[in-house]
């Protein structure tokens, strides 16, 4: 038996998939939360998953997040990818420079040989502004490249940790409690039953796209995270989850 199936982790990994109807789970030992080491490991975990299921001509739109970070400064190419490009999810969401999907696909694609192209706006716009800036035929372009990507790969947040971190308005982040909010993952809001309760214009992935995608991949784990994880996966869109085992004990908890 390998390590793996000693600390019972691929019995873990198989309840949490056929339980949650995903194609793939692959589950890290221990809490990222507690851990910096664990945190690197499930970004190892996810750089490797990302590179098993990239194939040549590949647009990937990727999302901020400081697990997205550990993804990023993971991964790796012997050769590199010309033929790959790495795009930002969607706009700025208000993280900081470190942590914004911009800087992330720019790393990826220097570590990988790949090419990027960067999004510039931020998002949440109001109507009249999401109108205007899609006018703009070099915004057009990078928007269309986004929404054809095959492969998402994505975080997961608390609601309420998100809102804060993004400066949102208490009246909206009221507004948002009262709706039930409970998990955040690319720009969108979802209650514990994994419903969208903020949905808005914006210059990037939507929702279509996020649920026509070939391949969509979500990284997420800490043991706080774990309802959060399990309300986007009855959202039902994700294709492959990498988390921990701390965040898996809790997703069978709450199902
Ligand atoms: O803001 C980008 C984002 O991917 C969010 O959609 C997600 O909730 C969050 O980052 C996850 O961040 P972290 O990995 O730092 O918890």
């Amino acid at each position: 038996p390998t390590m793996k199936e000693l600390a019972g982790l691929t019995e873990l990994e198989e309840r949490i998939r056929s339980r949650y109807g995903l194609r793939k789970v692959v589950i890290v030992s221990g809490d990222s939360e507690a851990s910096e080491h664990v945190k690197r490991e499930l970004g190892r975990a996810g750089a490797q998953v990302l590179r098993g299921y990239m194939a040549p001509g590949d647009v990937v739109a990727v999302t901020g997040g400081t697990t997205m970070a550990h993804v990023a400064g993971q991964l790796s190419s012997q050769r590199p990818l010309a033929d790959i490009r790495f795009v930002p999810a969607r706009g700025g969401l208000g993280e900081s420079v470190d942590y914004q999907a911009n800087t992330i696909v720019s790393t990826m694609a220097k570590r990988t040989g790949a090419q990027y192209r960067l999004l510039h706006v931020p998002d949440h716009l109001g109507e009249e502004a999401y109108q205007s800036l899609m006018q703009e035929p070099n915004i057009r372009e990078i928007v269309e490249v986004i929404r054809s990507a095959r492969i998402v790969l994505h975080g997961i947040g608390d609601a309420m940790v998100m809102a804060r971190r993004r400066k949102e308005a208490e009246p909206a982040v009221a507004a948002m409690r009262s709706e039930g909010a409970l998990a955040e993952a690319f720009g969108f809001y979802f209650d514990r039953s994994g419903n969208v309760v903020h949905r808005m214009p914006t210059a990037g992935l939507r929702l279509e796209e996020i649920q026509t995608a070939e391949v969509v991949i979500a990284i997420a784990g800490g043991r706080g995270k774990g309802e959060a994880i399990a309300a986007v996966m009855r959202f039902g869109h994700d294709d492959v989850l990498i988390t921990d085992e701390a965040a898996a004990l809790e997703m069978l908890r709450t199902f």
